[in-house]
């Protein structure tokens, strides 16, 4: 029978990951669920005319086209999801539940669901949404999106900017799903094409501990944290603007991540967590040919060469000036979707993270929510972040029963 691959969300990287499948798995159904507004309607009524062109541009500049077509967009779970083979979510983490909800009913043993990209506290989500059927299905958890891409027409055409040389993934696999863990990341790999390579993570908590969560706050809060609300003339550069104090913020986080990292690994026999490193030796290994000066975290930011001109999230006043947007996901996100899930683990583990209580402390401020108090994760609106603590999980050791 034919391979089902279903694409859930109607965003950029759905469109392309859904052109991408449909290249590169001709012989299998490619389907998108989309359940925002009337994006299936438009969707379906695009592919009705045109073909979802993909237009990619290669890192020599060059670029190619193709026509692909999908073979269904749907808002109706009960349509497409009952023969989805490997499942793609690809919406911003606060749709997650919405999809998992709509999926829950409808998955069939031996799926392959890929948080793509994750985003901290995915699985957590997914063991509690899905309940026993994460037990028959494996989630795999990729650290980012493959490929910095833009709609260009709703429905009709995805613009990829560019890919990724590598990509971290982990496989979670279900203690009853019967497929071969090594032939899940092989599938995902063909569906991708050959770039990204996707480099396997040795779990999930590597792929949490490692995240954008620990990098976009401590930045944030290095730059604003006292700035006194004065408009600035212009938009300040995000990674190389990072100056001593921000450094040190990212610096001293990392340090408490390491420290989670290592006291999970000691509590839990048999875990390795060796992919978790400390920051600096990060960007040494990610971006070795990028860095024009690694003597210092701070250099390594300010002269990474693929950072060049990216500016901080800003809003324009009136008076043409700039002032920081904490509603961007730098915060909105990487808050509850991310340090808040670091903080969890590492009260999990029994480790304290000063650094990483202060920078939350204020960026929830900025965000008008309450998810710490003190060093303890009891704030009013824990419900609306993935911390593990939400989903019961009380020790280190239950962080590995799925
Ligand atoms: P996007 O901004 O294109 O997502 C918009 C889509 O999300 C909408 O089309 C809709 O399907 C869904 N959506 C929006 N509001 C919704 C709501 N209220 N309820 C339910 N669904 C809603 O997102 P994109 O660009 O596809 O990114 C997906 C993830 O990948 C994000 O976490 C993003 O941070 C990450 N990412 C994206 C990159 C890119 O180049 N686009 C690069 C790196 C990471």
């Amino acid at each position: 029978s034919r391979r089902n691959i279903l694409v859930c969300g109607g965003g950029n990287g759905a469109h392309c990951i859904a052109a991408i499948a449909a290249r590169t798995q001709p012989e299998a159904d490619i389907s998108v669920l989309t359940l925002y507004a009337d994006e299936a309607e438009r969707w379906s009524k695009s592919l009705e005319q045109n073909p979802l062109k993909g237009i990619r541009v290669h890192k020599d500049g060059t670029t190619d086209e193709f026509d692909t077509k999908p073979k269904l967009v749907t808002k109706d779970p009960s349509v497409v999801v009952p023969s989805a083979d490997m499942i793609f979510m690809v919406v911003p983490a606060f749709a997650h539940e919405q999809y998992l909800k709509a999926l829950a009913p409808y998955v069939k043993d031996n799926t392959i669901l890929v948080g793509l990209p994750t985003k901290c506290g995915f699985e957590f989500q997914c063991r509690s949404i899905l309940g026993d059927k994460t037990k028959t299905c494996s989630i795999v958890s990729f650290e980012t999106l493959p490929w910095a891409c833009r709609i260009l027409e709703f429905g009709t055409s995805i613009k990829i900017l560019g890919t990724k040389d590598t990509i971290g993934a982990s496989v979670l696999k279900g203690s009853e799903c019967t497929l071969e863990k090594s032939d899940i990341l092989d599938k995902i790999q063909r569906v991708f094409g050959e770039f990204p390579k996707i480099l396997p993570v040795q779990n999930y908590l590597a792929i949490i501990l490692m995240s954008d969560a620990c990098i976009h706050p401590p930045i944030m809060y290095g730059k604003w944290g006292k700035w006194d609300g004065t408009p600035l003339s212009e938009k300040p550069l995000f990674y190389q603007g990072v100056d001593e104090v921000a450094a040190d913020y990212l610096t001293k986080v990392s340090n408490e991540v390491v420290a989670t990292a290592r006291e999970i690994a000691r509590q839990q026999s048999g875990v390795d967590m060796k992919d978790v490193v400390p920051l600096i030796d990060w960007y040494k290994n990610h971006y070795s040919d990028q860095l024009v000066d690694d003597s210092s975290l701070m250099r390594a930011l300010q002269t990474n060469k693929a950072y060049d001109g990216l500016i901080h999230p800003m809003k324009e006043t009136s008076d043409g000036k700039f002032v920081p947007d904490f509603s961007y996901r730098y915060t909105s996100e990487d808050i509850p979707f991310g340090m808040v899930v670091l903080k969890g683990l590492a009260l999990l583990a029994g480790v304290d993270t000063p650094v990483m209580d202060e920078v939350l402390a204020w960026a929830q401020g900025k965000l008008g929510k309450e998810f710490i108090v003190g060093s303890e994760l009891e704030g009013k609106d824990l419900p609306q972040s993935r911390a593990p603590q939400n989903y019961g999980f009380k020790t280190v050791d239950d962080l590995f029963k799925f």
